[in-house]
């Protein structure tokens, strides 16, 4: 299997690879700036909800490296704001605010000194790393099962191992399958305007052999008709406790259809994703610069260059269109509320 490192702490370090320059440089980024590193999830070089999560935490732990003072009230008020920092960054992935709470709860903890605040930083935002590469795997365990020998799957936008500290979600769940045995084909939409199917999930499939055929996303109806899509899995930027499934712009559209096709519509996620507080209406939907859709990737403009455009990031899938849930505990299937009421509750 290729072992993809999308970001890793090299002790008071951080190294990305930057996923806008894929699939045609595979260029690795080092740092040791926090404010770098939040700019690298803004302009989208880390993308995907588990990946920024993991990247926010690296982001408190090089700021706590960097710190030379000794009073540990000062110190705390400096992290707070670093952690201020990163929750401006993108306002959509839930997994961002999980990560950045966890870190918060370690800066407020009670310290002897400043030595021990930052290695307890440093200490959360690796377990937060592990932690993603090991639920990942869970998830591919969960979600195979529903994988046939002979499937083939639709996926969206990627929740691949680009996505996350290693691995993937809905990705995840096809390489557990594909190195399971079963023979499986993927479809993987092109995702206007970022392309990330295009650009990420066809490299990271390729690069393992796994058979991949490419479409563009007005595509979908057609090949769904045609009897070509035996299972659609997306992942997932934001669960809500109601089931609501928010993602790349597009998957509502795909679940719509797959859902006039009777094609099955999971959604690969980690619990950290759950968001199970927020209501609908609060939810943000992120909305990019205009030029990501008058453009292609910024150089080829394909329109007259002062149109009007909107350019959500997300939509939101409703639970009626999702047949199930895959996590790291397990499969959630409706009643979504209920179900995932009793997953969240502590044992
Ligand atoms: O805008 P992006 O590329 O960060 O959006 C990514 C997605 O929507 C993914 O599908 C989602 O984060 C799940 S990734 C494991």
């Amino acid at each position: 299997m290729f072992n993809i490192k999308p970001i890793e702490w090299l002790g008071g370090r951080v190294r990305w690879l930057n996923t806008l320059k894929l699939p045609w440089d595979e260029e690795y980024v080092e740092t040791e700036d926090y404010e770098r590193l939040a700019k690298a999830i803004e302009t989208m070089e880390i993308r995907g909800a588990p990946a920024i999560g993991v990247a926010a935490a690296f982001g408190i732990a090089l700021a706590a490296t960097k710190y030379e003072g000794v009073d540990v009230l000062e110190f705390k008020s400096v992290l707070l704001k670093v952690i201020n920092r990163f929750s401006r960054t993108r306002p959509t992935a839930v997994n961002l605010f999980w990560a950045l709470n966890r870190m918060e709860r370690v800066v407020r903890g009670d310290y002897a000194s400043v030595d021990e605040l930052r290695e307890s930083v440093v200490r959360e935002a690796l377990r937060i790393y592990d932690e993603d590469v090991r639920t990942n795997k869970a998830l591919g365990e969960v979600g195979s099962e529903l994988i046939n020998d002979g499937d083939t799957v639709l996926t969206h936008c990627n929740a691949g191992a680009l996505a996350t500290a290693g691995y993937g979600t809905a990705l995840g769940v096809i390489r557990h399958a594909w190195y399971s045995g079963k023979k499986i084909k993927v479809i993987a939409t092109e995702t206007r305007p970022m392309l990330q199917g295009a650009r990420l999930t066809v490299w990271e499939l390729k690069k393992e052999g796994i058979p991949v055929t490419l479409i563009s996303d007005n595509m979908v109806g057609y090949v769904m008709s045609k009897g070509l899509v035996s299972k659609v899995f997306v992942g997932a930027d934001r669960i809500l406790r109601t089931g609501h499934v928010i993602n790349k712009i597009g998957t509502y559209t795909l679940a719509v259809l797959a859902h006039y096709h009777k094609i099955p519509f999971y959604a690969v996620a980690p619990t950290s994703t759950i968001d199970p507080v927020s209501r609908l209406e609060d939810v943000v939907i992120e909305e990019r610069n205009p030029d990501e859709v008058r453009k292609i990737l910024g150089k080829l403009l394909i329109t007259i260059p002062d149109v009007d455009v909107i350019n959500p990031a997300f939509d939101i899938t409703p639970p009626h269109l999702v047949s199930g849930i895959v996590t790291e505990k397990g499969l959630i299937t409706q009643p979504y509320e209920e179900n995932i009421t009793r997953l969240l509750k502590p044992t």
